[in-house]
This record gives C-alpha cells, sequence and structure tokens, in this order.
C-alpha cells in the first residue's frame, strides 16, 4: 500500500497524542508508518517514490515551531509522486457555549509551501484542537473540560487521519487578507516574539536543580547555571518546560515582564525622537530630501540595537539581580503560582540523544 512518514513536533503531548491516532489510522489502513521526533532532533528521512508526509505539530503563533518550519526548509528533497500534509495542532479554550477550538491562521499554509519548494504535493491540511497549553500566559483546562477537549481532539485527528486514507484532500482555505496576515505574524512570532517570551521564564525557591526542563526542551535553549535553569533566545516558547517541571518551579515573572514591555514601549516612543534630533543635528536641520526615509532607517536601527542588547548585557544584569536574596523574592512572584500544569495524558517527552 506504500508507505508514511509522520514528522511530529509536541511540546506538551497534544500533537504526539494526534499523531500516534493517525499513525494507527494509515496502519490499519496497510501502510507501513514511521514516526520522526522533531523535538527530539531527529530529521526527516529520505522520501519514498508515492510516499506521504504528514507533519503534526503545535501550532505556536499561528505558525508551526521555528524548529519544525527549519527542518520543513531543509527536507531532503521529494521523490516521484511524494505527498505531505500538515496537521496544525491548536489550543481549545472553554466559552460559555463550550469548547472554542483553536485557529492556526496560516501555518499550514507556510508549512505546505515549505515543502511544496521541496518538490512535495499537497495532500490535505487541518486544525487539530486539544487544550491550550499556553501556562505561561492562562491556566490551563483542567478536570471535565480537560477531558471533553481532549475527546474533540482525538476525533478531530482520526477524522484527518480518514480523509488521508480516503485521499480526499480536506484543505484549511484561507483569503488571501488573512493568509497574509497570518503568514506576518507566523513570521514575528518565529523571528521575535517567542524570543521575548523566554525572557520572562523564571525558576522560583521550589525548583531542585534536577535539570528535567535543560534535558527535555526541544531547542536546546536551557542551560543550567548555579543549579539553576537560564532561558536563551534558542527557545520556541513550546512551554513543555513550564508544564514539564516536576516541582512546578517554572513562572512567568511579573517583573521581567513589566521590564520588557516598559523598555520597549519607552524605546518605541524615544528611538523616532532621538533619531530626528541626530540627523538634524548631523544634518543642519530636518528640511533636506529624504529625512524622512533617514529617520525611519536610524529609529529601527536604534531598536535592533535595543534588542541586541536587551538580549545580552541587560538579561546578564537581571539575571545577576535575580541572584541576590532580596531581589529574587521580587523577580519570582506571578501568577503562575496558582495556575495548574498541562501534558497530555501519558506524555512524557523523548530526550534528545545529545543530552
Ligand atoms: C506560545 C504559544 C502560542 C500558541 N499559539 C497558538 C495559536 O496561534 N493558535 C492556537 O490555536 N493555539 C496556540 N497555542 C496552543 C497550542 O498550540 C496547543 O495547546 C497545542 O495543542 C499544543 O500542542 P503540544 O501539546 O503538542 O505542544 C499556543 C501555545 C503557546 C505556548
Amino acid at each position: 500500500m506504500g508507505d508514511a512518514t509522520i514528522a511530529v513536533f509536541s511540546g506538551t503531548g497534544n500533537a504526539a497524542r494526534a499523531a500516534g491516532i493517525m499513525a494507527d489510522r494509515l496502519r490499519a489502513a496497510g501502510l507501513a508508518v514511521t514516526t520522526v521526533d522533531l523535538a527530539a532532533g531527529e530529521a526527516l528521512p529520505e522520501p519514498s517514490a508515492g510516499g506521504l508526509l504528514v507533519v503534526c505539530s503545535s501550532t505556536l503563533g499561528f505558525s508551526v515551531p521555528y524548529t519544525v518550519m527549519r527542518a520543513l526548509r531543509r527536507a531532503p528533497r521529494a521523490a516521484a509522486g511524494s505527498r505531505a500534509a500538515v496537521a496544525c495542532v491548536c489550543g481549545s479554550t472553554m466559552g460559555r457555549s463550550g469548547i472554542i477550538g483553536g485557529w492556526s491562521g496560516a501555518a499550514s499554509i507556510a508549512a505546505l509551501a515549505a515543502l511544496g519548494r521541496r518538490g512535495y504535493r499537497a495532500a490535505g491540511s487541518a486544525d487539530v484542537s486539544y487544550p491550550e497549553n499556553w501556562t505561561q500566559a492562562s491556566p490551563p483546562a483542567a478536570g471535565a473540560d480537560r477531558d471533553a477537549m481532549i475527546a474533540r481532539g482525538d476525533a478531530e485527528a482520526e477524522a484527518f487521519g480518514e480523509s488521508l486514507v480516503a485521499g480526499d484532500g480536506t484543505f484549511l482555505r484561507r483569503d488571501p487578507l488573512t493568509r497574509s496576515l497570518g503568514r506576518f505574524v507566523g513570521f514575528v512570532f518565529r523571528v521575535l516574539a517567542r524570543r521575548a517570551l523566554a525572557r520572562l521564564f523564571v525558576a522560583d525557591g521550589a525548583c531542585t536543580g534536577c535539570g528535567l526542563c535543560a534535558d527535555a526542551c526541544p531547542s536546546a535553549a536551557i542551560e543550567m547555571r548555579d543549579g539553576r535553569p537560564a532561558w536563551s533566545t534558542a527557545c520556541s516558547a513550546c512551554n513543555r518546560c513550564i508544564n514539564l517541571c516536576p516541582a512546578a518551579a517554572i513562572q512567568t515573572s511579573t517583573a521581567r515582564l513589566v521590564l520588557v514591555l516598559g523598555l520597549n514601549a519607552a524605546a518605541m516612543l524615544a528611538a523616532p525622537r532621538a533619531a530626528d534630533a541626530l540627523l538634524a543635528a548631523v544634518g543642519g536641520g530636518s528640511g533636506w530630501p529624504g529625512f524622512g526615509l533617514a529617520s525611519f532607517a536610524l529609529s529601527l536601527a536604534l531598536y535592533a540595537a535595543l534588542t541586541v542588547l536587551q538580549l545580552g548585557p541587560l538579561d546578564a544584569l537581571l539575571r545577576a539581580a535575580e541572584r541576590s536574596r532580596a531581589l529574587r523574592r521580587i523577580f519570582v512572584a506571578g501568577p503562575t503560582r496558582r495556575f495548574p500544569r498541562y501534558l497530555a495524558p501519558g506524555f512524557s517527552p523523548r530526550i534528545p540523544s545529545d543530552r
């Protein structure tokens, strides 16, 4: 019947669960199925002629995670008749009238386009919604709500697997404006937002220094320093660490959030003024042609310089402040201390072989 590869990226187990359901469905139809764990650093294999590649990934900021996009762009070139499908595993929440499914924006369109450039023919795409896992920002569902969301996700994964077996190619459609906006937001998330979100994580006094967060991080973005985790800009923002920590010691730092937002707001207001003043001083006034464009470009350059400063020396300063006993209490305070954590039932992440 041919073969299929399911490439999975799962922060907290939802995509892994959906991939398992789809694999069972494809196997039941007679396909030989191999699973590749992109979050454990496994590479996509050489495709076989007529084979099917299914990408099943969590959705982060209307995009597939940075790690997944990089793997798709570097995928071995398709063989004759190779096809690819994308299941975007989204986050559902509970509304007044029941479960509200997640939304992947243009994530599947961007992922299929990347695979199209590697020679794959599109075979289908779908959103599959399981409980929202963004514990860094909001409390995940628990109890009966959580169970109902998981049951809904299971049914959606089963239906997508079924459509792939039937070969009827269901696709997520987006109008041109939504598609462009979605791709733009996804791009900004992959390039910038995930790095900013990484700066909000902090380990509180419950941290035992076990290093599980660092070992299991899909992006190798956590380093243990003086027995505590420190997050680098390689973070995908998948929220595995905050949900996986056995001591629930990883928090969103309110002090860091206020500092990061405050600094960026101040920079956005100050950069254009500083650029105007600098150019006027150098050019002897602001009346010369091209002043507006030059000022805009200089503002962007100033803002970029501040971003580099923020991610480097300023971050090191913050980490040093956090180590002082008096300030530590302020930095580890945050709303996530009261939040439950979320992992899909039975999920235990595979530790990459290089850890
Ligand atoms: C930083 C972040 C951004 C997210 N963005 C989206 C999104 O754009 N759309 C969506 O439906 N869900 C979003 N989610 C929710 C996850 O995609 C969802 O919970 C998913 O089921 C997680 O899958 P996993 O357990 O395999 O990691 C986001 C989660 C995080 C942590």
